[in-house]
């Protein structure tokens, strides 16, 4: 067993209150690899902000849960190298499905877990979320539950549609299961394809406005539980200039809209403490490198292509931290 606090890692319990105090939200970064981790820590070091790592069961299986925590952990003296010297980086697991997978994590020194018991039966989610809280709290590791399923793809779990959160069961969530954070589904979804054009309006410039998140929802689950910290999953806004650069390029995305940036600028400002966003680099670091191939078609060392995708990602986590979320500047 090792604490996440030997390790420099941090909760969010305290992050989250002052975002909450602040009015900002925190971005929670998914990471898989090298590039990503670097990407993200040289973003909030030159930001001066606090960051929620992400190990989703993509990740786990990809990279190596042991190996994304030694990462974690090397991260946490990078920010420290590059110049930070109090980093608050909190490691989280990403939609945890088994208590049994929580605890291993917070056995490995994740600050973090999210129990996702969204799609099951509300008294067996309820069940399922105490043990973890039960297990988790004896360590001062945060636990983050969900109500409501979200639309798009979930590691392998496909939902056609929205299950909003209902507001008049979050209260007793809360209260029965004793979670730190919980998240809701307000019309955000999984992935890089949210919105079809079919579903969308066009406003007076002609650009492709998609239907309003339910901040309405959001409200009510304020009134019912305040001061309560909130998480959005699905936020990423699908930039059209990265998929524009990635079908130039040879890529074939289909049409696709993300959650405007302005709804969640939005968002950041109510009880929304933590705001999912891994889509949006996938498109960045391939935009990026699929530039790289077409224009260099002779470069076979990996840093050429993988070195300008880091770049991309790293401008792109600062733009969501400064211009979206407004969580720079708070450490
Ligand atoms: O929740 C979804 C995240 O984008 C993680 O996806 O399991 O493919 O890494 P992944
Ligand atoms: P996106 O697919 O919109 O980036 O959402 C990521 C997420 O919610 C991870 O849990
Ligand atoms: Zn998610």
């Amino acid at each position: 067993m090792v604490s996440y606090k030997e390790l420099g890692l941090v909760n969010t319990r305290e992050m989250f209150a002052k975002a909450m105090k602040g009015g900002y939200a925190i971005p929670a970064y998914n990471f898989n690899n090298m590039e990503q981790l670097q990407a993200i820590i040289q973003a909030v070091v030159e930001t001066n902000s606090p960051v929620i790592l992400q190990v989703s069961s993509g990740a786990r299986k990809y990279a190596n849960q042991t190996l994304l925590r030694y990462m974690a952990q090397g991260a946490v003296e990078y920010a420290k190298e590059l110049g930070q010297p109090n980093p608050q980086i909190c490691l989280h697991l990403d939609h945890g499905d088994t208590f049994e997978l929580c605890k291993s994590c917070i056995e490995l020194g994740f600050s973090s877990v999210m129990i996702d018991g969204s799609a099951l039966p509300y008294d067996e989610n309820v069940a399922l979320t105490r043990k973890v809280v039960d297990y988790a709290h004896q360590f001062d590791v945060t636990v983050e539950g969900e109500l409501g399923v979200l639309a798009g793809i979930e590691d392998d779990v496909q939902a056609e549609t929205h299950t909003y959160t209902d507001p008049a069961q979050v209260e007793d969530f809360v209260k029965k299961t004793g979670v730190d954070s919980l998240a809701i589904s307000i019309g955000t979804s999984h992935g890089a394809y949210k919105f079809t054009p079919a579903q969308c309006t066009r406003n007076e410039e002609g650009v492709l406005v998609p239907p309003p998140l339910r901040f309405d929802i959001l409200e009510e689950v304020q009134r019912r539980i305040p001061g309560f910290p909130i998480v959005l999953h699905g936020s990423s806004s699908v930039p059209q200039d990265k998929v524009k650069i990635i079908n130039a390029n040879g890529g074939a995305l289909k049409d696709s809209i993300g959650i405007p940036e302005e709804q969640l600028r939005k968002a950041s400002k109510t009880n929304v403490c933590k705001v999912n966003i891994d889509s949006d680099g996938r498109l960045a670091m391939t935009a990026a490198i699929r530039e790289v191939f077409v224009n260099k078609p002779a470069e076979f060392d990996p840093r050429k292509y993988l070195g300008p995708a880091r770049d991309s990602l790293k401008e792109l986590y600062k733009h969501k931290i400064c211009d979206v979320l407004g969580s720079n500047d708070k450490l």
